[in-house]
This record gives structure tokens, C-alpha cells and sequence, in this order.
């Protein structure tokens, strides 16, 4: 149950490396068990949702252990189909493993994975489209029962460019005959990341980052060695704290265009940014001002994941910015918290009107999800005053030594275990 406590008002000055892709790597460690033997995959995150997914390929009977930032996979030993509703629980995008599960064993029994901070996290597209494929699903008390004797490929048309949804298709097409094309896919990085992955493990696969992919099913898949994608959602944090912050720091290892649609809202609102080949260098050295609606969008539009952290630097920002949250329910949880430093935000349904304050203060705040819990933290790096910011591990599970990053940046950041009193 710790907390960081931050000290606002140190400008950010220096250079600092962004972490592999949480949301590349979880899919790839799930479609590590299709090949029945090695997967070496470097530039992993050490995040305790990358930890929970390797106890799961360990329940399954995998073999799977860190060395650094490379963790090794043997699934040559998988013994089992079915993920406990305790893990589930622990981590809801195991549901990646199920079209995986699927393809290498024909049947998968997973828990249902419960919503989130989010909001419900449906996986209705993720049933219908293993169905499409030829499998039978059965729903027996909070269990998925998912079994195909046989998968066929077919074309599959997403009514929503789901990425978890395009992702367990692309697994389970792995082992159907003959070919699949998701339509309407997603078209993020990761979706492209995983392609490298399957490709690189003998898997026909063509199409990411465009709304049609297609799979051919059958092949005989080998060992594979591949490295991560670079986190953009990270990367956008780091940068967001510079915003909000003030001063000039240099990212390394990023891949600039997949962060585009973000970069373009900074600038707008007075963030001076170079981009070179895999760096990014951000400079703020003056009051931010309001930008024009940021309406997030899939890929390649303005991500989800970036509107709290943009949120939070838009609060002290000249002028009135408003958000349009499309993508999730109830992804405004963290403007509750900002407003107790002192920001302005109103919340209709999915809009939020952020009137920028001269300044925040700090205070205590909880984080309840991730990006929200990164959000207040770079509330507090711009704010007046000390902050405690508790329920870090929303924080952890996707950031790797955040507070460690931005103290190397010159941030008064400290983390405070906080005992919890015996019973
Ligand atoms: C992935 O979640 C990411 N998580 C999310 O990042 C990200 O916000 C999201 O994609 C959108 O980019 C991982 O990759 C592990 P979706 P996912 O399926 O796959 C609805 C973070 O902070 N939907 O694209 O769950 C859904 O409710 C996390 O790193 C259905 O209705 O997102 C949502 O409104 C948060 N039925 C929309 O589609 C379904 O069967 C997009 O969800 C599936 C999804």
C-alpha cells in the first residue's frame, strides 16, 4: 500500500529511456504458447501485469522466467486449458489467452474476467468471433467454456476495431484451416508488434495496421526470438509531465510516429517538440494554453490512454479545453482527484470541460487505475506544494520505476511504504 510523495514545482531537465509496450508484450506472452517450444523476448517491462502473465503461463505448465529485460518461454510442457478465476481476477486482459488456449489445445475454460475501473469491459466481440471461427462456447457459472474439434477460417467483420478482440482472433486463426480476414480490425502498434511476433514464429499473417488483416492457418510454428515494441503510452506520460512540469527532457528508444496524434495536441498548446529517428525531445518553458476538442478515437487517432495524463496537463492550461471520451464509460475517474487540487473540471457523460487554473495545489490523492493514477502524479509534479498520491499500484502495473524516472529527471519524488496496521 505505498504511496509516492512528491514535492511540486522542480522543473524536468535530462534524458531517459521509455520501457517496452505493455500492451505489445502481454498478447506476445500469451501467443507464446502456440509455438510449443522457445520464445526469447526482449525489452519487457518489469510490470506486475507482465509478472501475473507469467504466472499464468506457469499455471498452464510453461516454463517462463525474467533475465533482465528478457524473459524466456518454454511451452513445450503445457498441461493445462484452463485459468483460475483467482488470476483472472488478478489481471482482466488474460482474456487474451483464450483464443490462444484454443488454438493449441482445442478447448479453453477460462473465468469470466470482471469489468474494471473502466467500466463493464465487455468481450461479447471476443465470443462471437471464436464462435464465427467454429468454436462452441458455453457460459457455466462465471466460467467460459470455449471447445473446437476443429476451427475454419472465414472473414469476421468487427462492428468495433476492438484490439483485444483482433488479437484473440489473430491466435485462434493460427490453427483454423484455411484462411481468416478480420475486417474492421484494429490498427494499433501492438496489433503490428504481434504480427512481427507470429511471423517470426512461421505464422502467415499479413494486414496489421490496416483494417484488414488475414491469416492463414496450419503452420508448423517454430522458436522465435523478438524484441518489443517501445511503450508510447509511456512515452506520452513522461512527456505530459514535462508539459506540466516545465522544463526539457529528451526521451530515447521511441518510435515517434506512433505517438503523432498526441504530439500535435502538445504543440498546439505550446510544447515546443523535436522528433529525430527514435528520440523525442520536449521543451515547455512557458504557460500552456487550451487546445481544440480532444476527442480520443482507435488508432491512429487520439488513444484513450493518453486523455488523463493530457487531462492533467490541460487543468493549468490558459483558456478552456474540452475532452470527449469515445473509447471507454468511465474514464473520467481521476478528475474527482484533480479537482481537490484545485482544478476546474465539469463532467457531462462523456465530456469533460477542463477550465485551466493558474495553478493546483497539492494534497492527498488515490489512484484507482492506471492512467488515471499517472494523471494525478503529473498533476503533483506542477503543483504547489507537497502531494501524497496512494493506491501506486494502479500506477505499477504499467509503469516501470516511475518515480525512479522522474526523480532522474530532477523531480522531488519519493516512494513511502505505508505499514498496514496488524489486525
Ligand atoms: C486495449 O484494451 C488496451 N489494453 C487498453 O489499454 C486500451 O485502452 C484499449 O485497448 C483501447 O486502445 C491492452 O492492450 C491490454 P478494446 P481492450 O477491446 O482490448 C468495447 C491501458 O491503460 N468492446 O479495443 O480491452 C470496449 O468496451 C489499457 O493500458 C466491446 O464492446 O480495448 C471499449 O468500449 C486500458 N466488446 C471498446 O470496445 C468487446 O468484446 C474498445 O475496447 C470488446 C471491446
Amino acid at each position: 500500500m505505498d504511496t509516492f510523495v512528491i514535492g511540486g514545482g522542480n522543473r524536468l531537465y535530462g534524458t531517459t529511456r521509455v520501457q517496452g509496450a505493455k500492451n505489445s508484450v502481454l498478447p506476445i506472452l500469451a501467443a507464446s504458447i502456440l509455438n510449443g517450444g522457445i520464445s526469447e523476448i526482449s525489452n519487457c517491462p518489469d510490470l506486475t501485469d507482465v509478472t501475473c502473465t507469467l504466472r499464468i503461463l506457469r499455471h498452464l505448465g510453461c516454463e517462463a522466467y525474467r533475465d533482465g529485460d528478457v524473459i524466456y518461454v518454454d511451452s513445450s510442457g503445457m498441461n493445462k486449458n484452463s485459468i483460475s478465476d483467482r488470476l483472472m481476477r488478478e489481471m482482466r486482459s488474460s482474456i487474451i489467452f483464450m483464443g490462444a488456449i484454443l488454438a493449441r489445445t482445442g478447448s479453453a475454460i477460462i473465468s469470466y474476467p470482471g469489468g474494471c475501473n473502466l467500466g463493464a469491459r465487455p468481450i461479447d466481440l471476443h465470443l462471437w468471433a471464436l464462435r464465427e471461427l467454429g468454436a462452441t462456447i458455453d457460459e457455466v457459472g462465471g466460467y467460459i467454456v470455449c471447445k473446437a474439434d476443429k476451427l475454419v477460417g472465414k472473414d469476421i467483420y468487427l462492428s468495433i476495431p476492438s484490439v483485444g478482440a483482433t488479437e484473440n482472433i489473430m491466435l485462434a486463426a493460427t490453427a483454423a484451416q484455411g484462411t481468416t480476414r478480420i475486417h474492421n480490425a484494429a490498427r494499433e502498434p501492438e496489433i503490428a508488434d504481434l504480427q512481427a511476433y507470429l511471423r517470426a514464429a512461421g505464422t502467415n499473417v499479413t494486414g496489421a495496421g490496416t483494417s484488414t488483416i488475414q491469416i492463414e492457418g496450419g503452420s508448423r510454428l517454430r522458436d522465435v526470438k523478438h524484441r518489443i515494441i517501445p511503450d508510447r503510452i509511456v512515452t506520452i506520460t513522461y512527456m505530459a509531465a514535462t508539459a506540466a512540469a516545465g522544463g526539457e527532457v529528451t526521451i530515447e528508444g521511441v518510435e515517434p510516429q506512433h505517438i503523432s496524434a498526441v504530439t500535435s495536441v502538445m504543440r498546439e498548446a505550446g510544447c515546443v517538440i523535436r522528433e529525430e529517428r527514435d528520440r523525442i525531445h520536449i521543451r515547455s518553458d512557458r504557460r500552456l494554453r487550451a487546445v481544440k476538442p480532444i476527442r480520443t478515437m482507435p488508432y491512429p487517432g487520439f488513444p484513450t490512454d493518453a486523455q488523463s495524463p493530457l487531462m492533467a496537463v490541460m487543468c493549468t492550461a490558459e483558456g478552456t479545453s474540452v475532452f470527449v471520451e469515445n473509447i471507454f464509460e468511465n474514464r473520467y475517474r481521476c478528475a474527482s482527484e484533480l479537482m481537490r487540487m484545485g482544478a476546474d473540471i465539469r463532467i457531462e457523460g462523456r465530456v469533460a470541460v477542463v477550465c485551466g487554473v493558474p495553478k493546483l495545489y497539492g494534497t492527498k490523492v488515490a489512484a484507482t487505475e492506471l492512467r488515471g493514477g499517472a494523471a494525478l502524479v503529473i498533476a503533483a509534479l506542477g503543483a504547489e506544494g507537497e502531494s501524497e498520491v496512494s493506491g501506486i499500484e494502479h500506477i505499477e502495473r504499467g509503469y516501470e520505476k516511475l518515480d525512479v524516472v522522474l526523480k532522474g529527471l530532477g523531480a522531488n519524488i519519493e516512494r513511502k511504504t505505508v505499514s498496514v496496521p496488524e489486525e
